[in-house]
């Protein structure tokens, strides 16, 4: 029995991870256009690209990458390893044509097309940034039978529908290495994203040397931060990938580290310590002080020198305006200016800065609260609470250029399908009010995201939502989307990204060592809390917390939820043996782990884990009772499904079992065989 029910979870789980599908199906982001052809090129040991001769830096390195990408996947060994000019092998099987080199700046041309015969491969497109997005695209082609690693024969043409394609990352609250910013910077281009934006600075930490205030860094750091060598780095890898860098300092809120380092600039006069949990602050800097302007003249000085895109992001968001209210000179100081609002002294401090910003050519971008009436038209605004469709409808409304992250926030750690169904668009727009629509940023805020974990709350989610930015499909088809994430989800780890192998680690951890399949199952069930329900109230964690635990294992879309809820979704259309088989098959995993689990030796860590995986092996065992017809029931075996339906869907651990959603319907059909209901 127990091999059956293994077997029957490999069958779905090779539905689900796309094996059946041909490649071109698999692909994500969809392209715009592809238009099938007979035959294939076959892909053997004389497979060689070319590239224009003196290609860009960029074209070469999204060469040679493919290369090596390719060969690792096929196991062939090619006889010419790296891409040479078509001068030096015109017969080569790849060829790429392109114009020029691409200026990242917004509205540039990112097209591409790839023509794929039996014989050739070519990928055309205006700039090098093109030809990086078809490497990414032909990749995603690859296909095999039995024998052979091929290319279906086709023609692609692709261009994306926003010119902002953005992933923010908060190295505030927890620090990221620079190991894992490139790593991430990498995954990006697979996800055809062209924006980094750089949450540098907030309540928890200062992280980018400025050289004019070493005491920046010094104070409000832990030690952890990117010093000006970096930064650079960083701009030239991203820049090598398409990648235009973003950074932001947020002001005049959010400011704590920045205060901790320069307390004169402060709205109260007093000493600061960096924050080390979640939350809302009061630390905000003094808008009347000319010391506070001169402060962030050098820094965006500094920035402007670091940072070629033409954007700065100031933040702006959640200032309370507590520490302005408290201060009496503020007070008298907005009396005399004729301020009648802490919203308004905002934006006094706001227009400063574009001046500010302006002198360094830079312009302003800021969340969405430095959107007022006084604020100039040209502040970019980073859409990113209220309604979605409501908040930026407003925006362009009003004649603001917009770039929605609202329904993009990963740190809520919803599934893939509900950031995937954000739309763009909202009703009622002229289609200049939609040319005001950039486009749209994943926000990886970080308050419960180390490094160990961070790959795993932006991927594979973050797939979809780049699918979601550059073609902005109207019609959404939720299983054929989460079918081709699984398949693109593991090929990031050939770019280093570890948010399949670090659950092992995790894992690892709380075992202490010891096998870690049962824990490997249960994180493959089981999803973190959603919507900021872990750390209710920013107080449970601590900066310096462990995020080694069982939440920090699982991830948005549990897997074996989503099968289980697609293998009951066909048995109540189709009443399906198959379906059926499947469903049992998990009930009789899940009724196992428990037993498995205590098998282990225990540890303070896994003791915590034994409740939730007895009341999972009480449901089970209910639920295995009422599929079999054999069994009778009556109403006290439905009072006491309730409860142990109850228990289980408690939370445990900062997890809970709401990836199951399915069960009720399932439970209530069932009964419904037996003439019961179920409500
Ligand atoms: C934000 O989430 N406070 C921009």
């Amino acid at each position: 029995m127990k091999t059956t029910s293994i077997f029957i979870i490999f069958l779905i789980l090779n539905q689900m991870m796309g094996q059946n599908y041909p490649a071109y199906q698999n692909l994500m982001p969809q392209p715009r256009s592809l238009t099938l052809h007979e035959s294939r090129f076959v892909l053997d040991s004389l497979f060689q690209v070319t590239i224009p001769e003196a290609s860009s830096k960029r074209v070469q390195i999204a060469a040679t990458k493919f290369i090596r990408r390719l060969t690792n996947r096929t196991g062939l060994f090619v006889k010419y390893g790296f891409p040479v000019s078509k001068k030096n092998n015109p017969q080569a099987a790849i060829e790429v044509h392109y114009k020029k080199k691409g200026d990242l700046r917004l509205y540039e041309d990112e097209s591409y097309q790839i023509d794929i015969s039996s014989k050739r491969i070519f990928i055309k497109a205006n700039t090098d940034i093109g030809v990086i997005y078809a490497f990414e695209t032909l990749l995603q082609l690859l296909d095999n039978d039995k024998d052979t690693y091929f290319f279906q024969n086709l023609s692609i043409k692709d261009k994306p529908v926003f010119t902002w394609r953005g992933l923010m990352i908060d190295v505030s609250r927890h620090f990221e290495p620079i190991s894992v910013i490139k790593r991430n910077l990498d995954a990006m281009v697979v996800a055809k994203m062209n924006t980094f934006h750089w949450h540098l600075s907030d309540d928890q930490g200062f992280r980018i040397e400025i050289k004019k205030y070493p005491q920046l860094t010094e104070k409000a750091s832990d030690g952890l931060f990117y010093t000006q060598e970096q930064i650079k780095d960083i701009v030239q890898y991203a820049d090598d990938r398409g990648i235009r860098v973003i950074p932001e300092i947020d002001v005049p809120g959010h400011a704590t580290a920045l205060l901790t380092a320069i307390p004169e600039i402060a709205s109260i006069k007093k000493t600061y310590q960096l924050q080390r949990h979640a939350g809302v602050f009061d630390p905000t800097l003094d808008p009347t002080n000319p010391e506070t302007y001169e402060v962030l003249d050098n820094i965006f000085k500094e920035l402007s020198s670091l940072f070629p895109f033409e954007y700065i992001h100031i933040g702006g968001d959640e200032n309370e305006g507590k520490q302005w209210d408290a201060n009496p000179d503020i007070q008298s100081f907005m009396k005399q200016k004729g301020i009648k609002s802490n919203h308004e002294l905002q934006t006094y401090f706001n227009i400063k800065l574009q001046n500010i910003l302006k002198k360094y050519r830079k312009k302003l971008m800021g969340w969405q609260e430095i959107m007022t009436d006084q604020m100039p038209k040209s502040a970019l605004i980073h859409v990113w609470f209220g309604r979605a469709g409501e908040s930026l409808k407003k925006t362009v409304k009003k004649g603001y250029y917009a770039v929605l992250s609202n329904g993009f926030y990963i740190d809520l750690l919803l599934p893939a399908a509900t950031h995937y169904r954000t739309q763009l668009y909202p009703e009622g727009l002229t289609d200049e009010e939609k040319h005001r629509i950039l486009g749209g940023e994943t926000t990886m805020w970080n308050e419960l995201v180390t490094p160990v974990t961070i790959d795993s709350r932006i991927w594979p989610r973050t797939l979809a939502i780049g699918e979601r930015l550059w073609l902005n499909p109207q019609k959404v088809d939720i299983r054929n989307m989460y079918r081709r994430l699984f398949v693109q989800s593991y090929h990031l780890e050939e770019l280093g990204i570890t948010h399949l192998k670090n659950r092992d680690v995790i894992l690892r951890n709380i075992s202490q060592n010891q096998d870690i399949r049962t824990l490997k199952a249960l994180t493959r069930l089981y999803e973190p809390l959603k919507g900021y329900t872990r750390n209710k109230g920013g107080k449970e964690y601590y900066t310096y917390s462990p995020f080694m635990l069982f939440a920090d294992a699982c991830s948005a879309d549990a897997e074996d939820a989503l099968k289980f809820n697609y293998a009951v979704e066909d048995y109540l259309k189709n009443h399906n043996s198959d379906s059926k088989k499947q469903i049992i098959a998990y009930f009789e995993l899940w009724q196992r782990l428990h037993g498995k689990l205590q098998q282990l030796d225990t540890n303070p860590k896994i003791q915590k884990l034994l409740p939730m995986t007895k009341s999972l092996m009480k449901l089970s065992q209910n639920l295995l009772q009422l599929s079999n017809n054999s069994v009778e029931i009556d109403k006290g075996f439905i009072a006491h499904l309730r409860k142990v339906l109850k228990t289980a869907y408690k939370p445990y651990n900062d997890v809970d079992l709401s990836g199951i959603k399915s069960l009720n319907q399932l439970i209530s059909y069932w009964l419904s065989l037996r003439g019961y209901t179920w409500k």
